[in-house]
């Protein structure tokens, strides 16, 4: 266990209820991290008030003031390094990155994705699942590599899919979900036990072949 408190940098596109459970997590009592600053690339984002309430840096980077994705890529990491993070975690961050800057990153990258990777990479999850008549869907978090959603798995959270479920219920349900297994993520990696290495997610030393399934402890609709 390390004593030094690990510092994270949030990205964000939209509502920002990951980012607020990674906030909350992190100002909790004996926690190995905080956030240190939430960066969006839409100065609108309602999760940026909502970091501004809790007292965390915000700056946002608007894709119209850069001449293309290199410049854009190039800015948002200058924004990210003045913080020195430690890890930076996307959160609903609705941009593709570029290679160079997922490399300037590796290993100190995550993201969390809405469907159990490597089902259902890129957008609209929710409506996939139900028009494949799939029974199980979930959350994703892994590390970030230059093919989409394809970078190292770390840990899914699943959920049943009923006759009753639509786009807007699995999307909830999916995002309780992720709401658990992020700041887990997170915890896990700036308490020093997950890290990069060699294309793969360590676990407490174990390669982790298949990400951790975490299942819900508390009961049902709690
Ligand atoms: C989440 O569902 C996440 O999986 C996806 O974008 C959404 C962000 O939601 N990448 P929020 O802004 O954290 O509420």
């Amino acid at each position: 266990m390390t004593s030094r408190r690990r510092t994270v940098v949030v990205l964000i596109s939209g509502r920002g209820s990951n980012m607020q459970k990674l906030i909350e997590q992190g100002n909790a009592p004996g926690s190995p991290y905080r956030v240190v600053a939430v960066l969006s690339d839409q100065p609108q984002a309602p999760g940026l008030e909502i970091a501004r309430g809790a007292g965390v840096a915000t700056a946002a980077l608007s894709a119209r003031e850069h001449a293309d994705r290199a410049a854009y890529d190039a800015a948002l990491a200058q924004a990210i390094l003045v913080h020195e993070p430690d890890l930076v975690v996307l959160a609903g961050f609705m941009r593709i990155l570029s290679a160079a800057f997922v490399r300037r990153f590796e290993g100190t990258l995550l993201n969390i994705h809405p469907s159990l990777l490597p089902n259902h990479p890129g957008l609209h999850t929710h409506r996939r699942v139900l028009e494949a008549g799939e029974t199980l869907h979930g959350a994703t978090v892994h590390f970030v590599s230059e093919a989409l959603d394809a970078g190292p798995r770390i840990v899914q959270g699943r959920i049943a899919v009923g006759p009753e479920d639509d786009e807007v219920s699995l999307k909830r349900r999916v995002q309780r979900v992720e709401h658990r297994i992020f700041p887990l993520a997170v915890h896990w990696f700036c308490s020093g036990r997950l890290t990069q290495r060699e294309g793969r997610a360590w676990l407490d030393g174990a390669w982790l072949a298949e990400p951790v399934q975490w299942v819900e402890s508390a009961p049902p609709g709690a």
